[in-house]
Order: structure tokens, then C-alpha cells, then sequence
């Protein structure tokens, strides 16, 4: 038996995980911190780079003490992260100029607006595949040039932040990125996570010269782009860095994107949904970015070394589990596991219908000013029915994406593999396969996502050798079966639509 590993830093929008996969992708070590979430003002999200790189250092040292293992069983190492969060630092102090602009961040709505008006939507979509929102990194990025507050670099130069952006004193990235620069000190993101930035040429496969322009992003920060399993590696830990060891940083790939690799979807067809802070639907499209015509996104799911893009069909939902953190804020639930208990104990949700659209809502909606609803409440709700409305509303949000996938791909779907931190929840998936009426298939190793970084890692280094050793290791928990009749679940989905289109607009000016 083998004693060398792989692990994976897991970066996500709550937290950080650490995990160390043996070669049959069974979890041998495991650590996670909390960040903190900071609401500057409504609809601002921001993270700490510096407390994200603090807590990944402690993750991976813990998790190593967790797994009794040393740094050097570690053949290599895999990153994923929570996309689209957009960080820009000082090239020579490697110090933040701002916080983390958290894709959830809605701030630059108003800029979007002026886009859309100008009707450059389609002109945006052409290249990168992707809808024209405040969801994606470019107004990040530009908004931190625009504001970001000189004393956080720690100069004195008063120098404008857009000359020094300009003259090559900035970087910006997303958090692969971040990570990568602090591990290895190269500037390096992935295909998969450029793709996530609303700047990178989808088709061309390069940073496309007229969004940098449009958005007033100047090509010197942006970082070089790799394939998500990289032979040549982006680089490796320091002997005296915090590791102590040299590990190869060999795979890098978005959280949605890596579970699709964790899932072993690499197939045309091949399909999963992710449940996390929000859902995350993808299809594997192969070598063809397919246009939506239905609200979804067409981004690039991955990427080998010496092989060509594969492309993804992606249906992007906002908010699910943090639907459910909602409940514990408002002190309806005190923990997560009790949500299953309490929708069972109602026949229903007695008319209710919940839209938690906190941050506008994705695909296929669009629309940035939807605002969190609840309808149909009457005299005798209680919080069983909001309960269990909440969780309806992650089943209906994926049946929208999944029908919108089925009219673009074509592709009738038989069942769906799942993921993420909701579907230990039994009560869950059995209401999605009802409500989707199809089979929902859940693996053994539920954490995909930082199994997909880790495999995208180890290929690049020949700890796997092929992607069938990978599909080999896939094993199915438990397959949920619809027993719901299927008129039920599309008169329940349409009384939902009803209860989106009153969410609609309700944040306009
Ligand atoms: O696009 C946002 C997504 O990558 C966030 O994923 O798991 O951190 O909620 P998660």
C-alpha cells in the first residue's frame, strides 16, 4: 500500500477545508476553519485575503496532525475555491489594496445596468459564455480600482490607484490565484476559474483585450492561465515556508468545476449538482461550448495538460444552504440537522413558498434586484411551514435550471449525481428526486469538490495515471427514486414560478 498522498485546500465562500485523499479517493485527513462574512453595507459582501490565507495554513498544518501524515507524503496538491471572488494585491508587498469583493457581492448593479443599457449583453455573452452580472469578477475588480482605499497597502505614496494598476505595481486574481501566489509565488490562475471572470475569451482561450479595455483592467495584472491538471505544475510550497516541505501545486479548478472532476463526469452528457452556500448545476458539453438559450451560463469545466478545453453548461443558483444558515440567524432552527425533522412534522408547507433570493437570483432568472420573498403566509404559519418551505425551494430552484439544461443540451436527464454539505439531508434528496421526478444518485465521498482538485492534482503528477482509475474509485451511497406522482410535482412547480415573479425587480431604485 502506498504511503503518499494528495491534498486538497478547499477554499469556500464560509470556509476552509483541508483534505488528504488516498489513491482509492477515501479521505485519510480532514480540517476546516470558518471566515468571517463582512456586510460593509446591503447587498456588500467582502472577505479578509490575509484571514484566508491565515486559516489555509492552519488547515493544512492541522489536517496533516489530524492524518498523522508528514508534508512530504504529499505528492502534490490540488486548490479549489469559491470562484469568481475577485482580490487585487500589491505585486511587490503582496498585501491586499482592499477586501475580497464575494461573488454574492451586489454593489455593482448599478454598473451592470449601464452595460446591459448600452447593449453590449450579447456582445459579452459571445465571448465569455457568460450572462452580463455583477456576479462575476470584472466590476469587481474595476470598482476596487475605482475605490479601493490606498492606506490598506501599507505605502505612503500617494500615488492614484489606477496609475499603479497601470504600471504594473498590481495584481488581481480570484482565490486560486491568491492561494497559488502565496504558496508558490507565481502569478498563475486556471482555465476553469479565468473563465469565472467575465474577461477571459472562452473561444480564444485568452484574456480578451477589449473586456480588459472596457472594463479598464490592465493586462499586466491579470495572471497567467493553465490548464486545471498541469504537468508543468504552477510551482512548489517552500522548503521554508510554512509547509517545510517542496509539494507540487499541480491542479487548480473552481468548487463547481472540481466537483464535476470529483463526480467523474467526463463525459458529454455527464451531469451533477453541487449543494452548497448556493447550487451549482453542470454538464459536461465535451469539446462544444454550447450557447443557452434558457438563462444558463456556457463556462469551461476543465482542462488536462496536453488536452483539449472541455466545456460545461452551468446553472448558477444563489442561494440553498445559505437559505438554511438563514433560518439559524433568525433563530428559527438551531442547527442545520433539525430542518429534516421539522418539514416531516407538517403535511406540507400549508400554501407557503419561500424565494430566497437574498442576492438577487441566478440562472435562469437574472435579475439582480429580486429580493428575498415569502408568500401565502397566513394566521396559522408556522415556523415547520417556513422550514419546509426553505427546502422546497432548493428542490424547485434546481428543477428550474435542470429543465432549462435538458432544452439546451438536449439531453433528457435519468438521474443526477449530487454533492456538497445538504445532501446528508435524506428528507432533501428524496424531495428533489420528487420534484425533478428523477433518480438522485448521492456517492460515498460526498465532499467531491475537494476530491476533483485533488484528482486534477495527482493526474498532473501520474499519482493516477488515467481518468478510469478515477471513475473506478465513484461509488453510490444511495440512489433516491421519485414518489411523488409527477402532476403533483409540476402543479407544486408552477404555483412556485407564481411566487418568483412577485420576488422579481423588488430592489429597483
Ligand atoms: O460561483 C460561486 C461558487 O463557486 C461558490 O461555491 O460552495 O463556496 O458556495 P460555494
Amino acid at each position: 500500500m502506498s504511503d503518499t498522498y494528495v491534498g486538497a485546500i478547499d477554499q469556500g465562500t464560509t470556509g476552509t477545508r483541508f483534505m488528504v485523499f488516498d489513491h482509492d479517493g477515501s479521505v485519510v485527513a480532514n480540517a476546516y476553519e470558518k471566515h468571517e462574512q463582512i456586510y460593509p453595507e446591503p447587498g456588500w459582501v467582502e472577505h479578509d485575503p490575509m484571514e484566508i490565507w491565515e486559516n489555509t495554513k492552519q488547515v493544512v498544518k492541522d489536517g496533516l496532525a489530524d492524518g498523522g501524515l508528514s508534508p512530504d507524503q504529499l505528492d502534490a496538491l490540488g486548490i479549489t475555491n469559491q470562484r469568481e471572488t475577485t482580490i487585487v494585491w500589491d505585486a511587490e508587498t503582496g498585501k491586499p489594496v482592499h477586501n475580497a469583493l464575494v461573488w454574492q457581492d451586489r454593489r455593482t448593479t448599478d454598473r451592470v445596468e449601464e452595460i446591459q443599457e448600452a447593449d453590449k449583453v450579447e456582445w459579452i455573452r459571445e465571448k465569455t459564455g457568460l450572462e452580463c452580472d455583477a456576479y462575476f469578477s470584472a466590476t469587481k475588480v474595476e470598482w476596487i480600482l475605482d475605490n479601493a482605499d490606498q492606506i490598506k497597502t501599507g505605502r505612503a505614496r500617494p500615488e492614484d490607484i489606477r496609475d499603479r494598476a497601470e504600471s504594473g505595481e498590481l495584481l488581481m486574481g480570484t482565490i486560486d490565484t491568491w492561494l497559488i501566489y502565496n504558496l508558490t509565488g507565481n502569478h498563475i490562475t486556471d482555465v476553469s476559474n479565468a473563465s469565472r471572470t467575465m474577461l477571459y475569451n472562452i473561444r480564444e482561450l485568452e484574456w480578451d483585450d477589449e473586456l480588459l479595455e472596457e472594463f479598464s483592467v490592465p493586462r499586466s495584472m491579470v495572471p497567467e492561465v493553465r490548464p486545471s491538471s498541469d504537468e508543468k505544475t504552477y510551482g512548489t510550497t517552500d522548503a521554508d515556508g510554512f509547509l517545510g516541505a517542496e509539494v507540487p501545486v499541480a491542479g487548480a479548478l473552481g468548487d463547481q468545476q472540481a466537483a464535476l472532476f470529483g463526480q467523474t463526469c467526463f463525459d458529454t452528457g455527464d451531469a451533477k449538482n453541487t449543494y452548497g452556500t448556493g447550487s451549482f448545476f453542470l454538464m459536461n458539453t465535451g469539446e462544444e461550448a454550447v450557447a443557452s438559450d434558457h438563462g444558463l451560463l456556457t463556462t469551461i469545466g476543465f482542462q488536462r495538460s496536453g488536452e483539449p478545453v472541455q466545456y460545461a453548461l452551468e446553472g448558477s443558483i444563489f442561494i440553498t444552504g445559505a437559505a438554511i444558515e438563514w433560518l439559524e440567524d433568525v433563530e428559527l432552527i438551531d442547527d442545520p440537522a433539525e430542518t429534516a425533522e421539522l418539514a416531516r412534522s407538517v403535511d406540507s408547507t400549508d400554501g407557503v413558498y419561500f424565494v430566497p433570493a437574498f442576492t438577487g437570483l441566478g440562472a435562469p432568472h437574472w435579475d439582480g434586484r429580486a429580493r428575498g420573498t415569502i408568500v401565502g403566509m397566513t394566521r396559522g404559519t408556522r415556523r415547520e411551514h417556513i422550514v419546509r418551505a426553505t427546502l422546497e425551494s432548493i428542490a424547485f430552484q434546481t428543477r428550474d435550471v435542470a429543465e432549462a439544461m435538458e432544452a439546451d443540451s438536449g439531453v433528457e436527464m435519468t438521474s443526477l449525481k449530487v454533492d456538497g454539505g445538504a445532501v446528508k439531508n435524506n428528507y432533501l434528496c428524496q424531495l428533489q428526486s420528487d420534484i425533478i421526478q428523477t433518480d438522485i444518485a448521492r456517492p460515498k465521498v460526498d465532499e467531491t469538490t475537494a476530491l476533483g482538485s485533488a484528482y486534477a492534482a495527482g493526474l498532473a503528477v501520474g499519482y493516477w495515471e488515467t481518468v478510469d482509475e478515477l471513475r473506478d474509485n465513484w461509488q453510490v451511497d444511495k440512489t433516491f427514486k421519485p414518489k411523488m406522482a409527477s402532476g403533483d410535482a409540476d402543479k407544486k412547480q408552477a404555483r412556485w414560478e407564481e411566487a418568483v415573479d412577485r420576488s422579481l425587480d423588488w430592489a429597483r431604485d
